[in-house]
């Protein structure tokens, strides 16, 4: 366990952006995390897969790179195994491992970029399916005294895209692994998301197994998001506001074809991508960055773009839809 000084981050956030991290550690076991924290608990920035972040200047922080490792049966009951996995495992990795052991559960989550560790933090979602639905608990370690905790699903506070990681304990705690439920018979297939069951037709499967899903997911996926491998982004910039039924009911009279899905009883969520692409925005693109042409709600770096270019250019997408629907749209990404 090495502090390293000016160490690009590059290639440690999916939006490509090359800041300087001026002292970077990662550390490989809980031991060695509780070591840095006694030494440094304050001024750190936490990096696990770097897949909601975008990085605007080089930080000013000691830069902490969860890369610890493991996945591991805890429990084995008749129709579900409990997993404990570890928060340096890559998401997606992860996913993988449970198709190839025919565990169901996050063949709806294929695909998502980032770690383990910080999925819970924004309870990561696609195509009906949230992590809350397979989490059981977490462990996580108080960055100011390095104890180590257990938070159960009732003391995360799920929401959309949030939990009480992101509110009352953000900056407080450093999860350190996760355990997830899944089933290992009668799987509950979740194939009614509209884009799946469309997916499932087009290659003529009626009875899909969770490996199919996952195969349909991965299709969808790819056809509309761009592989942060090739094109930096961090799939949904914004979050899908979440507005009330009075509010939407006034604003169906100026667009008819507004999309919506049912939130509470008296409130409805609009995709935040419709609302960009009626604005205008999608596919625009302003030299080295923009928004991507198949998915506005993703902004894309091409190339050498600045994480300053890609904020003001939110911004700017930000004052249209305030002017144009009077809807607050709110960044998903944390903006560093
Ligand atoms: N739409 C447009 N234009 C666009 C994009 C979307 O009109 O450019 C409209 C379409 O009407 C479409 C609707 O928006 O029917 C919903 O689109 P989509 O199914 O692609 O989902 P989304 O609401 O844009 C959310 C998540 C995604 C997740 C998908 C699928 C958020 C902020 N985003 O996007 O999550 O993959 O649903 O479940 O909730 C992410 O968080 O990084 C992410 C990619």
């Amino acid at each position: 366990m090495l502090i390293k000084k000016n160490i690009s981050l590059k290639h440690l956030n999916t939006f490509g952006m090359d800041v300087k991290a001026k002292e970077f550690v990662s550390v490989e076991s809980e031991l060695d995390l509780a070591k840095v924290l006694a030494i440094n608990s304050s001024n750190l920035l936490v990096l696990g897969g770097g897949s909601n972040m975008l990085l605007t200047e080089d930080p000013d922080a000691l830069v902490l790179h969860i890369n610890i490792k493991g996945i591991e049966v805890v429990s084995i009951f008749k129709n579900n195994i409990r997993v404990k996995v570890a928060a340096g495992e890559n998401w997606h990795d992860f996913v993988s491992w449970s198709l190839k052991k025919n565990y169901g559960g996050i063949e709806n989550l294929s695909l998502i970029p980032g770690n383990v560790g910080t999925a819970p933090i924004q309870n990561i979602g696609a195509y009906g399916v949230e992590l809350k639905d397979v989490f059981i608990s977490c462990e996580a370690m108080d960055i100011k005294t390095q104890e180590q905790r257990t938070f159960v699903k009732d003391d995360c506070n799920f929401g959309y895209r949030n939990s009480i990681f992101k509110e009352e304990l953000k900056d407080k705690y450093i999860i350190t692994s996760v355990i997830f439920e899944l089933s290992t018979l009668h799987h509950k297939l979740k194939k009614n998301y509209g884009t799946i069951e469309n997916e499932l037709k087009n290659v003529r499967i009626n009875n899909p197994t969770i490996q199919d899903i996952s195969k349909a997911v991965i299709s969808i996926r790819n056809s509309k998001l761009p592989n942060p491998k090739i094109i930096g982004n961090s799939g949904s910039f914004f979050k899908n506001p979440i507005i009330s039924i009075e509010r939407f009911k006034v604003l169906t009279n100026k667009f008819p074809k507004i999309p919506h899905y049912k939130f509470t009883e008296s409130s409805v969520k609009v995709p935040a991508g419709w609302l960009i692409e009626v604005a205008g925005f999608k596919g625009k693109r302003i030299g080295n960055y923009g928004v991507h042409d198949k998915q506005a709600l993703v902004l894309v770096n091409y190339g050498n773009a600045s994480g300053k270019d890609i904020l003001e250019l939110s911004k700017k997408i930000q004052e249209a839809i305030l002017i144009i629907f009077d809807i607050v749209l709110e960044s998903e990404v944390n903006i560093l």
